[in-house]
């Protein structure tokens, strides 16, 4: 079903909706990984790196649905599903149950960088066929990259 007429050519299009999707993926699975670390970390830096966690879940939440919302304005149905997040999510493994400070913050470098790493590819295949996605995708890597300097700079 096709609601939303694409401004896009179906070959840009196609290479634009992978890139939206693929970071809608990365940032619902990154705001999970968040609050998953910000309710189990322990240790010295609690309160710290509890605070600055939700920080990036609040970040990783609404860049989820400015992305979200570009895909549909495209004409792409965007997929939140848990189950599509968890196959698209470039994200590696979260430890479960406490997390002592350091691992926490070490984990969250890990899961930044990722993230980081696919979102600079998204900027790069996105140039050519819709700058306006790429404006998007450049706010919201130079945001990730805050983060992530900051979570380096707690294990430095
Ligand atoms: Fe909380």
């Amino acid at each position: 079903m096709y609601v939303v007429k694409s401004p896009l050519s179906d070959e840009n299009l196609k290479t634009v909706s992978e890139a939206l999707q693929g970071a809608l993926a990365d940032l619902v699975d990154l705001a999970l990984v968040a609050k998953q670390i910000h309710w189990n970390v322990v240790g010295p830096r609690f309160r710290s790196v509890h605070l600055q966690l939700d920080e990036v879940v609040a970040l990783a939440r609404k860049h989820s649905d400015t992305v979200a919302e570009r895909a549909a304005a495209l004409g792409v149905s965007p997929d939140g599903r848990a189950a599509t997040v968890a196959v698209g999510s470039g994200i590696g493994v979260t430890p479960e149950g406490w997390v002592d400070d350091s691992t926490a913050v070490s984990t969250m470098v890990d899961a930044l960088g990722a993230v980081i790493a696919r979102m600079r590819e998204r900027v790069t295949s996105t140039e050519e066929p819709d700058p306006v996605s790429q404006d998007i995708l450049i706010a919201i890597t130079g945001d990730l990259e805050k983060q992530h300097w900051m979570f380096q700079a707690e294990n430095g």
